[in-house]
């Protein structure tokens, strides 16, 4: 794993788009995997603002979602789509048709997973995922035990996240307890991955994420075993990293090198 450590959430925020903005000019047919919560706002910003002023383009964009509630449509203010649609979609030139979101209303919920998987396959895969990490290791609704071979399916969230996102719903309002995720093992079979996590609230889950076992009970631990990863932390979210010192280092090494040798090591595909 590449572990970038930046001051705050506004640098994590801009490296972020600057990895993102050279994946997308590289291949502008990119297939993003794209995460919702706070952890990308940041990141959504940046790259509507390069859009708006600098020409990054989405039109050929194709996006999936890593998950949606089930139980909510398309259109409720809290479903993950609307929150695409909100945070990003809206503001840049992507076709709409071209993204994807898991769906929460199909019929028979447990065909919706497999349903996604061939879309995903359909379009040759994804070139890079953006992940954020709950403060229990989940990687998408990929709860604590979850197989570390999963694919996209239905899963019931656990107490803790329901209570996370129970800010977003109101005192009476029905809170989906169940949703549709992309599984770990589809996850990890994106060509790069993007974890995006700030604040102190995340600095458990990091240090379990990236110098814990591998082991389903941090799900986010599973990403040791892919081979292109990069971690972007605010101060806060690192906190607790024992190698801490030692990712610095790394970092202002190899942006040397990056530097002299090429623009970016970022491409996939
Ligand atoms: C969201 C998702 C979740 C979040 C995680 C962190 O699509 O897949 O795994 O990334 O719950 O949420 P925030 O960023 O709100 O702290």
């Amino acid at each position: 794993m590449e572990i970038i450590i930046l001051p705050n959430e506004d640098a994590v925020a801009k490296r972020s788009a600057d990895l993102v903005e050279s994946q997308i000019r590289a291949f502008p047919d990119t297939v993003l995997g794209l995460a919702t919560g706070s952890s990308p706002l940041g990141l959504y910003r940046e790259l509507i603002n390069r859009h708006r002023d600098h020409g990054l383009s989405f039109q050929k964009v194709r996006t999936f979602n890593l998950d949606e509630y089930v139980g909510i449509p398309a259109d409720h203010t809290q479903s993950y789509r609307t929150f695409m649609d909100d945070n990003l979609f809206k503001a840049t030139d992507i076709d709409l048709s071209n993204t994807h979101v898991p769906d929460g209303m199909a019929e028979n919920p447990l065909d919706a997973g497999p349903t996604f998987e061939k879309k995903i396959a359909e379009t040759g895969g994804v070139d890079l995922q953006v992940l954020g990490i709950g403060t229990d290791g989940h990687i998408g609704f990929n709860e604590p035990t979850s197989s570390l071979r999963s694919r996209t399916r239905l899963k019931t969230l656990t107490k803790q996240t329901v209570e996370d996102n129970s800010r977003f719903f109101g005192p009476d309002e029905f809170q989906p307890k169940l949703a549709i995720t992309m599984g770990i093992g589809t996850i990890l079979e994106t060509r790069r991955i993007l974890m995006i996590a700030t604040g102190d609230n995340k600095a458990q889950a990091v240090q379990d994420m990236i110098e814990g076992p591998i082991s389903s009970i941090c799900p986010g631990s599973a990403l040791q075993l892919h081979e292109r990863v990069t971690v972007i932390l605010d101060e806060a979210a690192a906190q607790n990293l024992k190698y801490q010192e030692y990712y610095q280092h790394v970092s202002e090494i190899q942006d040397e090198l990056v530097k002299k040798h090429r623009p970016s090591d970022w491409i996939a595909r």
